[in-house]
């Protein structure tokens, strides 16, 4: 993926909310307790993705009943834990998706499609979210956190940094957020293979631009299961310079919901439209 921030101008942008910023830090995993997160399940799609399979560990680490949704058995006796509960399932295969959510709280979504046939971005970032979230929604499923990227709100600048896979990832946001399942969505800066334990940044408006480390990435998406605030909202999450650090709690709370950034962009979105109109009429 093309990481080359300053090469891409942001000229013609969206009207957005001015962007919110919170530089944090992340602690050491496994310093919550088993008291913190509890209950049921915890469902990891692409459990055997980089990404995924730190999370798995994460969550382990603070004593959660974990599942892993692999595609590849095999791979996922390799790469995950034995203890791990694993379901053999396919995002695009709809009823390979029953069984797996079956009694789980919270589904974390770290797929990605690829360059492999028949399962581009299209196919598993959309089509495989939305059978994702069908099957959350048919189960009960509490809570979703879905991983999704920087730019996906910047179609102007797609084709700068990667030709398709971001706008999938957009079309599967509305997906998540209209499905009334309560949901936190992550749009992460570029990823790395760092070690981890840099300050962060969080911000909203889709203005970042940045690198983030796989394993400070599953820290992120294991650390909103226990934070309230982060229900409801999406955010960009990228490492930041250095700053004035806060706790993810305390950015998270900061943010703003989605419900109401989505009504502020509609009533801007108006407005232009009737401007476009005057202007038309007065050409
Ligand atoms: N790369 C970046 O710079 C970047 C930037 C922003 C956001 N992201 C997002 O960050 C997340 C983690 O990225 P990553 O690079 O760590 O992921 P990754 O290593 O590419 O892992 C992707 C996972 O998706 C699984 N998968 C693919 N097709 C599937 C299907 N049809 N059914 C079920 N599972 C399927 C893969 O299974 P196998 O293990 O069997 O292959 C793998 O476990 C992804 O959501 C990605 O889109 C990435």
């Amino acid at each position: 993926m093309h990481t080359g921030g300053a090469a891409i101008a942001r000229g013609g942008a969206p009207s957005l909310p001015p962007p919110r910023e919170t530089t944090m830090t992340t602690p050491a995993s496994g310093a919550a307790s088993a008291r913190e997160m509890s209950g049921a399940a915890v469902l990891v799609v692409g459990a055997t993705g980089r990404t995924g399979r730190l999370i798995v560990g994460r969550l382990r680490e603070r004593h959660v009943s974990v599942r892993a949704l692999v595609r590849d058995g095999a791979k996922g006796e390799e790469v995950l834990p034995s203890e791990v509960q694993r379901f053999v399932a396919d995002v695009r295969r709809v009823e390979t998706l029953m069984a797996p959510m079956a009694g789980v709280g919270t589904v974390v979504i770290a797929t990605s499609g690829s360059a492999e046939r028949h399962n581009d971005a299209e196919t598993v970032d959309y089509h495989g979210t939305r059978n994702l979230i069908e099957q959350a929604a048919a189960a009960d499923v509490e809570f979703v956190v879905f991983i999704s990227t920087i730019y996906a709100s910047r179609p102007e600048h797609y084709q700068d940094v990667e030709p398709t896979s971001l706008g999938w990832k957009a079309r599967a946001e509305e997906v998540i957020r209209r499905s009334g399942i309560p949901y936190c969505i992550v749009r992460s800066g570029w990823l790395t293979d760092g070690a981890g334990g840099e300050p962060l940044s969080v911000s909203q408006g889709d203005t970042a631009e940045g690198r983030i480390s796989r394993a400070d990435l599953a820290d992120v998406c294991t650390r909103v299961l226990l934070v309230p605030d982060a229900r409801g909202k999406t955010f960009e999450v990228v490492a930041a310079a250095a700053g004035q650090a806060s706790s993810l709690a305390s950015a998270l709370a900061a943010l703003t919901p989605d419900s109401t950034r989505q009504r502020t962009r509609a009533r801007r979105g108006r407005s232009r439209g009737r401007q476009a109109q005057r202007s038309s009429r007065h050409a």
